[in-house]
């Protein structure tokens, strides 16, 4: 039986070789002060300074708050946030990639005094939107221009956490492929492989429906056939900006259905042990495929009849299904992503931390086709340790 389902979305994209420039057409002269998030990395790239050219050419007063960490935690988020409360902003420009724009994300909704990010972390739907947004992501990627959601470290709790609230979808996003020029390979791949499991995982979600699925499969189509040539070579432009296409899709697709357990126990890698959120997807998208594989073969084998190439449509469900898998894996060697939690010394005593960290992060674990129990937990960390 079809279950309800709904997709929201932000109300202007401009996507495509030169779609940086239409800033100007978004900005209006009647903006008192715009405020630019980005972080140092993407300052020493030289990121900023075409909306920065904009801003200046039609005379509109802006500020920049440039501190944003990576992976922020809550008290690290609403520290730029209290900064940004006394910008009196009416426009935001977020140029980064998930960490700056969820911080983007919280301001636009947190601009009063009235509640808090550690507020939201109790009710996520306490606060609405107060300042228009405008994200610019700088990796392909997250996906976070597309959704409402925003993720923050709590220290205390060693735990990752998503505060979910439809006010934060943004209003217009602009995905130009020259942001992702020059990014490094390292963080080019870990995101591009976070972007594929957005899409892999809303295609095997037990919240997938035909709006999910639609953008899920595009998305997986464009990262797969991508991925490679983007993160290894560049000047090819047009893989870069496919990939970020591929990753607004992905996001798209997280609105409308979920991330599974590849994110859930993803969760507590970043939360504990810092890991880059691509990362440790990176690393537990393997198993976590393997151990789905009897619940979900019939979507991989679609998948399979979508996105390969001179792919053979009558090999059996079981062929294609193990293919796709097989893929995911080869993805993520030939880009030298690591593989397990040895380089990131997690010893083998952790073992029940991290079962019993992942197996909270319910809000995603029910997504997941296939139950599961904390054994199967231990058995697909014990997999990566
Ligand atoms: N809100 C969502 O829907 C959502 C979804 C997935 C992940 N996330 C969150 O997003 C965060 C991760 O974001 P991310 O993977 O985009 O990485 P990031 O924003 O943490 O950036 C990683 C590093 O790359 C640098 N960088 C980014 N773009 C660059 C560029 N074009 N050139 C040079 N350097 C560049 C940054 O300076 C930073 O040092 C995590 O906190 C994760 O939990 C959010
Ligand atoms: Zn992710």
């Amino acid at each position: 039986m079809l279950v309800d389902y709904s997709l929201k979305m932000p109300k202007n994209i401009f996507a495509g070789e030169h779609a940086l420039e239409q800033l100007e057409t978004i900005l209006s002269k009647d903006m008192k002060k715009v405020v630019i998030f980005t972080d140092k990395g993407i300052l020493g790239a030289g990121l900023i300074e075409i909306p920065k050219q904009i801003l200046e050419s039609k005379g509109i007063d802006y500020s920049i708050i440039s501190e944003i960490p990576a992976e922020p935690n809550y008290h690290q988020a609403q520290e730029m946030i209290d900064q940004f409360k006394k910008e009196n902003a009416d426009f935001i420009i977020a140029v980064g990639g998930g960490s700056v724009m969820d911080v983007a994300k919280l301001a636009s909704i947190l601009a009063t005094d009235a509640y808090t990010v550690k507020d939201l972390l109790d009710d996520p739907l306490l606060a609405k939107k107060q300042v228009t947004t405008l994200m610019i992501p700088t990796t392909a990627g997250t996906g976070s221009e597309a959704t409402p959601n925003s993720i923050v470290a709590i220290p205390e709790k060693e735990l990752k956490v998503g505060i979910v609230n439809p006010e934060m979808i943004a209003d217009f996003v602009i995905l130009d492929g020259r942001l992702i020029k020059k990014l490094p390979k390292p963080i080019a791949a870990a995101t591009g492989v976070d972007a594929l499991c957005h899409a892999i995982e809303c295609f095997t979600s037990t919240k997938a429906n035909p709006i999910s699925n639609t953008f899920a499969l595009e998305a997986l189509d464009l990262i797969m056939n991508n991925i490679i040539e983007a993160c290894t070579n560049p000047e090819a432009l047009e893989a870069k900006n496919n990939m970020l296409l591929g990753s607004f899709y992905a996001g798209v697709a997280i609105t409308s259905s979920g991330t599974t357990a590849v994110h859930a126990l993803s969760y507590p890698l970043g939360g504990k042990y810092h890991i880059a959120h691509g990362v440790s997807n990176a690393i537990l998208l393997t198993p976590v495929m393997r151990f789905n594989e009897p619940a979900i073969k019939e979507n991989l084998a679609k998948a399979y009849d979508r996105v390969v190439r001179g792919g053979n449509p009558d090999l059996s469900v079981d062929e294609k299904s193990k293919y796709m898998i097989t893929e995911f894996e080869r993805i993520v060697e030939l880009l030298e992503i690591p593989t397990s939690l040895k380089k990131f010394n997690v010893p083998e005593s952790e073992l029940e931390v991290l079962v019993e960290a992942g197996m909270q992060v319910t809000r995603l674990l029910v997504n997941n086709m296939r139950e599961v129990t904390p054994d199967d937990a231990r058995k697909i960390y014990l997999e990566v340790l």
